[in-house]
């Protein structure tokens, strides 16, 4: 057992602390004045929170005011606690868990399950935003991984620094997180991650004090996630290879920073809201990328390639080619971008192409932008892009190509379709759109050992919602009021099973 010595003092650390956590709460809350301090705590966090007694409803009012201050004091004088967290059988440590930290819960055991599941850590470096209690950068150690972690609660930067010792290892602990100041860390990192402060400032229930407050409620007005993923990008802290797990709401991440992005657990708690793990990580990362102004075909030139992920694009192709055997002409603001998406035997290119398609309205998300079954995207009747899987086997095995075609600017185009163009929509560079496109292909199809696997089923549901945008299809003059998709990326009507685009009309 040790002490915690420096909590002999809370009213020296919280002076310290009070104003940082007024600015950043204050930041947080962003145009509404940022006066709900006191806001909610869901029932799944609140129930056995074990170190919140006397809670009271606070008015609404200034971010943590002199009264709060008092309050604090008298929570900090609380005595810790002790807990034996066991996340998985066989993996147990001792905590010790001081008033205002945020004990080790359901969330942290699924953050635990899965640094475990990742295996050791042989070195390398790992970084805990908010790190609580300690309790997984004691696991984290434990597994071999170098750990640093920060917290805006110095009493969480106690416990952490604390635990670590008293389970015989040691760590970087800091003041600070994702705020207005300054990022506390500036080396790289091989594994970052965060399980965020989630709850809804509109879920008002009681009260916790403002530093507890500050660790669980999720009152950015960009949130808290974005915001996390923005600091580490532009602080350059992950490592080439570096993973990023984010645990929070579904909703907590829309703008990824052209980061890859995919769903690895989840947990649903008993009202339905369910929290999620998210892994991050650099899209097709080592892998050729050019850019050339002219060429063939993008699809052609990466068949004298080799390396999922290679990619190639250009704003102008000599010889195009497009479904069917037709070509696929340039118009001008065109743009033309080709992937290595698959080596080997099992390759599957319904599931491909249609995946292109989904990664095209996943960079964009307009909703008049629609996926007509199997590889049109669509403007009001009018094709904008289209999608073309070609795979090719030589001796050194089969590779797939995919290739996605844009029309990013109107114009008199010398082409007999009615064609419609990106610009109608949004003005976007070449460069734009070929970065958000490789992000969004990467999160669908990338297969790495330590990111998550891909899950067709739900990718496969995805885009049967996306399709619903384009009515019912009909097919040898009957409508279909209901449709599927098989596991190829065919269309399932009644007891009929359809390969071909140009046999389905949509009404
Ligand atoms: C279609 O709708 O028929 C599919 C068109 C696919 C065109 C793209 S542009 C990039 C890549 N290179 C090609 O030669 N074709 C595809």
């Amino acid at each position: 057992m040790y002490a915690l010595g420096f909590l002999a003092d809370p009213q020296r650390v919280l002076k310290s602390s009070a104003s940082k956590i007024g600015t950043l709460n204050a930041q947080r809350r962003g145009s509404d004045g940022g006066v709900r301090l006191h806001a909610a705590l869901s029932a799944k966090r609140h129930k056995g929170f074990g170190t919140n007694g006397g809670l009271r409803r606070m008015p609404e009012r200034e971010v943590f005011t002199a009264e709060d201050a008092v309050l604090e004091v008298e929570r900090l004088q609380r005595p810790p606690s002790t807990m034996l967290w066991s996340p998985i059988k066989d993996f147990n440590f001792t905590l010790i868990i001081p008033s205002t930290v945020y004990p080790p819960r359901e969330d942290t055991n699924l953050l635990a399950k899965r640094i475990i599941a990742l295996g050791p850590g042989r070195g390398r470096k790992f970084l805990e935003i908010g790190c609580g209690s300690g309790a997984l950068c004691v696991l984290a150690s434990y597994m071999g991984w170098i750990v640093s972690g920060c917290d805006i609660n110095p009493f969480a930067v106690a416990a952490t620094g604390g635990n670590l010792s008293a389970s015989g290892f040691r760590g970087e602990i800091k003041e600070g997180g994702i705020g207005p100041d300054r990022f506390p860390f500036e080396e790289k990192f091989d594994l970052i991650i965060w399980n965020l402060p989630y709850v809804d400032p509109g879920e008002i229930s009681e009260v916790l004090g403002p530093m507890e407050e500050a660790a669980l409620i999720d009152s950015d007005d960009q949130g808290l996630g974005n915001r996390m993923i923005r600091s580490i990008v532009s602080n350059q802290l992950l490592s080439p290879q570096g993973r990023i797990l984010i645990l929070g709401r579904e909703s907590s991440i829309d703008d990824t920073n052209y980061l890859a992005h995919r769903t690895w657990d989840e947990i649903e708690f008993d009202d339905g809201e369910k929290i999620v793990l998210t892994c991050l990580w650099r899209p097709y990362e080592g892998a050729e990328n050019h850019f050339v102004e002219s060429t063939g075909s993008t699809n052609e030139d990466l068949f004298a390639k080799s390396g999922v992920g290679t990619h190639i694009s250009s704003s102008w192709q000599t010889s195009g080619r497009g479904r069917h055997k037709r070509n696929w002409t340039s118009i001008e603001g065109c743009y033309a971008g080709s992937w290595i998406v698959a080596e080997g035997s099992e390759i599957n290119p319904g599931h491909l192409q249609l995946s292109g398609g989904l990664a095209v309205l996943n960079s964009l998300r307009y909703e008049r932008l629609v996926l007509k079954w199997p590889n049109d995207i669509m403007i009001d009747g009018r094709k904008a892009c289209g999608v073309l899987v070609e795979g090719r086997t030589t001796d050194e095995g089969t590779r797939a190509v995919l290739g996605i075609g844009i029309n990013l600017k109107s114009g008199n185009h010398d082409v007999d379709v009615e064609i419609a163009s990106l610009d109608e929509l949004i003005t976007i560079e070449h460069a734009e759109i070929d970065r958000r496109l490789n992000c969004e292909l990467a999160s669908l199809l990338e297969y790495r050992d330590d990111i998550p696997p891909v899950r067709h089923s739900e990718v496969k549901l995805q885009i049967i919602e996306k399709m619903k945008s384009m009515g019912r299809p009909q097919f040898q003059g009957e409508v279909y009021e209901t449709f599927s998709l098989n596991e190829r990326g065919e269309l399932l009507l009644g007891g009929k099973t359809i390969d071909d685009g140009e046999e389905v009309q949509w009404i």
